[in-house]
C-alpha cells in the first residue's frame, strides 16, 4: 500500500487509506468507503479507530466497520456532529482524500461471543446499525442462525434510508442474496409518522414487535441478541433482554446477548 502525500506526517502504527466513495443521507448522516489495506483482517461487527491527517496529533474516534470481512473495501456510517472534533472535518471528505485508521480492530458484537441459537436479534438505533450492516452481509451469521431480525429505530424516517438501501441491495445481490432470505428488517420511528412507531424497548414490553413479526416472545432457549445504540438505549434494551432470561456474554465467555455502544463524537 503506497503512502499518500499529506501535509502532516502519517503517525506510526496507522494505515493511510484513500476514500473511494461518499454518500450523504440526511444533514446528520453519511456513509464513506475507503481502500482496504491488504494486511488488515477483522471480524464482522468489530470497530476501528478512524482519524484524518490534518494535525500533528490527529483526533481518532471509534467506528464500526459497516462492510463485511470479505469485502475489498471498508465502509463506515457516520453521524455529523456540529463542532465534533473529528466529524466536523470528516463530513467534508471527498473521493481521493486520505483517511487514517489504527491497525487493530476490536469489539464484542461478533458471532464468536454468542452461543448458537435459532433466532438472532440485532437491536439498533441511529448509527448503531453500522456493525449490523457488516454482520448481515457475512455468510457466517446465516450459518449460525436460522433467522435474523434486524431492528432499527430512528427519530426520523429519513434516517432509516441507509439501512433500507443496504437490505434491499443485499437481498438482490446475486452472490450473497440467497443467504439473506432469512433476514427480516423491522424499522420504527419515534418522532415522525410512520407505519411502525415507538422505541424498541416499549415495543418489546407491549409485545407489539413479536406480534408484528409473528414470532414468539424472546426466550433464552431460542433467541440471541446484539445491541448497539446510545448508552441509555443499551441500558434499557439490556434490561429488557435480561427480563426475558438472556444473559450478557463476551469474547472470552460466549452467552445469549452482547452489547456495544454506538460511538459518537
Ligand atoms: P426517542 O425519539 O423517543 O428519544 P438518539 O438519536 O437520541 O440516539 O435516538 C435514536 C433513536 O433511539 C430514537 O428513535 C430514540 O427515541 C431512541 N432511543 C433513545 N433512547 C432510547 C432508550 N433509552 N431506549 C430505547 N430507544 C431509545
Amino acid at each position: 500500500d503506497e503512502a499518500p502525500k499529506t501535509e502532516f506526517p502519517i503517525p506510526a502504527g496507522v494505515f493511510a487509506q484513500t476514500v473511494t466513495s461518499v454518500e450523504h443521507y440526511t444533514d446528520r448522516l453519511f456513509k464513506f468507503r475507503i481502500t482496504r489495506p491488504s494486511t488488515f483482517r477483522f471480524r464482522s461487527g468489530e470497530f476501528v479507530m478512524i482519524g484524518l491527517p490534518n494535525a500533528e496529533k490527529p483526533v481518532f474516534r471509534a467506528y464500526s466497520v459497516a462492510s463485511p470481512s470479505w469485502d475489498e473495501e471498508l465502509e463506515f456510517y457516520s453521524i455529523k456532529v456540529p463542532d465534533g472534533p473529528l466529524t466536523e472535518h470528516l463530513q467534508k471528505i471527498k473521493v481521493g482524500d486520505t483517511v487514517l485508521m489504527r491497525k487493530k480492530p476490536t469489539g464484542t458484537l461478533v458471532n464468536d461471543a454468542l452461543l448458537p441459537g435459532k433466532r438472532l436479534w440485532m437491536f439498533s438505533t441511529g448509527t448503531g446499525i453500522a456493525p449490523f450492516a457488516s454482520l448481515i452481509r457475512d455468510p457466517e451469521t446465516y450459518e449460525k442462525f436460522d433467522e435474523v431480525i434486524l431492528t432499527h429505530t430512528c427519530r426520523e424516517v429519513g434516517e432509516l434510508e441507509y439501512g433500507k438501501q443496504l437490505v434491499k441491495a443485499l437481498k438482490e445481490d446475486p452472490l450473497v442474496g440467497e443467504m439473506a432470505q432469512n433476514l427480516r428488517h423491522y424499522c420504527t420511528v419515534t418522532r415522525e409518522d410512520y407505519p411502525f412507531q415507538g422505541r424498541i424497548t416499549d415495543l418489546m414490553a407491549s409485545g407489539k414487535v413479536f406480534e408484528d413479526l409473528g414470532v414468539p416472545q424472546i426466550s433464552p432457549e431460542t433467541d440471541r441478541g446484539m445491541i448497539c445504540g446510545s448508552m441509555e438505549m443499551l441500558k434499557d434494551t439490556k434490561a429488557a433482554l435480561e427480563g426475558f432470561g438472556l444473559d450478557e456474554g463476551a469474547n472470552n465467555k460466549p452467552s445469549t446477548f452482547v452489547v456495544e455502544r454506538a460511538f459518537v463524537d
